[in-house]
């Protein structure tokens, strides 16, 4: 099946609207040679728009290659992903504009992912900038938006003309946030994005986000080894474990019945604080 068959022409309108955002089937990726190293092992999922899902498992068991391909970042060894109803496997890096301005990332850590020769002004503004991002965004005004999302995150406007370095690491995750919410995106990808905060400062950012997804309608797809901040943030979990879902379901349900002995003893893992 081509990727315009499996597009809106097929489909009624109705089923359209049923569709899931993100159809994820039987996905596999291989490192190393002969691809010794099965970091992902047959994973199939489905994303519903407004869904916030948190994808949890120990390090290693293949949750941030899983958002990887998910954003096309990567490509997987064998497998499916559509987004809006379109298979992006495969899909040339000027065909993936639609992927690019509606799915946006948060990194684990701030101090790699913003330039420092750049001003904030500048980084958050820059996906409106890329080539590939331009015909999607065409009536988008930079300074416009640019004010808007640091008010959003709670940084002063004057913090456009200024730098990384002169942020706390906590602020510096709300610069990496305003930059993600900069096109306006149906989906927020968050890889660990407080992990490599310090402790004070995790659940004003993670409320932050919690607030945003909120308000804007956004698909969250986040990442965490961390069970407590998933039970914060999330309506349903899959649990990872080497490459593999392990288990998943509502939140909820997660939660008071874990089935899997292995969700059992991340869930007895989760220390004793309270967000
Ligand atoms: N580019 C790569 N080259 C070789 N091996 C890789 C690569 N990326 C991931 N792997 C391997 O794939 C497996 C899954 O890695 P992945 O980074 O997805 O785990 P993770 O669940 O995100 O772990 P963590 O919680 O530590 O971030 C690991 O064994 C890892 O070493
Ligand atoms: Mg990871």
């Amino acid at each position: 099946m081509s990727a315009d068959d499996a597009g809106g022409g097929v489909l009624g309108t109705s089923e359209t609207s049923s569709e899931p955002l993100y159809r994820v089937t039987d996905l596999t990726r291989s490192f190393g040679r002969g691809g010794r190293v099965r970091a992902l092992d047959g994973v199939s999922l489905e994303v519903r728009r407004g869904q916030r899902l948190c994808i949890v498992g120990e390090s290693g068991s293949g949750k941030s290659t899983l958002i990887r391909l998910m954003a096309a970042l990567d490509r997987p060894t064998s497998g499916e992903i559509s987004f809006e109803g379109r298979s992006i496997v495969g899909m040339r890096e000027r065909e993936l504009g639609f992927l690019r301005a509606a799915v946006q990332l948060v990194f684990q850590d701030p101090r790699s992912s913003l330039n420092p020769r750049m001003t904030v002004g500048s980084i958050v503004t820059e996906p409106l900038r890329s080539a590939h991002l331009r015909s999607a965004l065409d009536a988008v005004d930079p300074r416009q938006r640019l004010t808007e999302v640091l008010r959003a995150v709670d940084l002063p406007t004057d913090a456009a003309t200024r730098y990384p370095h002169e942020f706390s690491g906590g602020q510096r995750q709300r610069i990496a946030i305003a930059r993600a919410l900069a096109p306006d995106p149906a989906v927020l990808i968050a890889d660990e994005p407080v992990s490599a905060l310090d402790v004070s400062v995790r659940a004003q950012v993670l409320n932050l986000l919690s607030d945003l997804v909120a308000a804007r309608g956004l698909t969250l797809i986040f990442v965490s080894h961390d069970l407590a901040v998933v039970r914060h943030l999330c309506d349903s979990v899959i649990v990872l474990k080497q490459g593999r879902i392990e288990e998943q379901g509502s939140a909820a349900q997660v939660f008071a019945h874990p089935r899997a002995a292995y969700t059992q003893a991340l869930l007895a893992a989760i220390p004793q604080i309270r967000l």
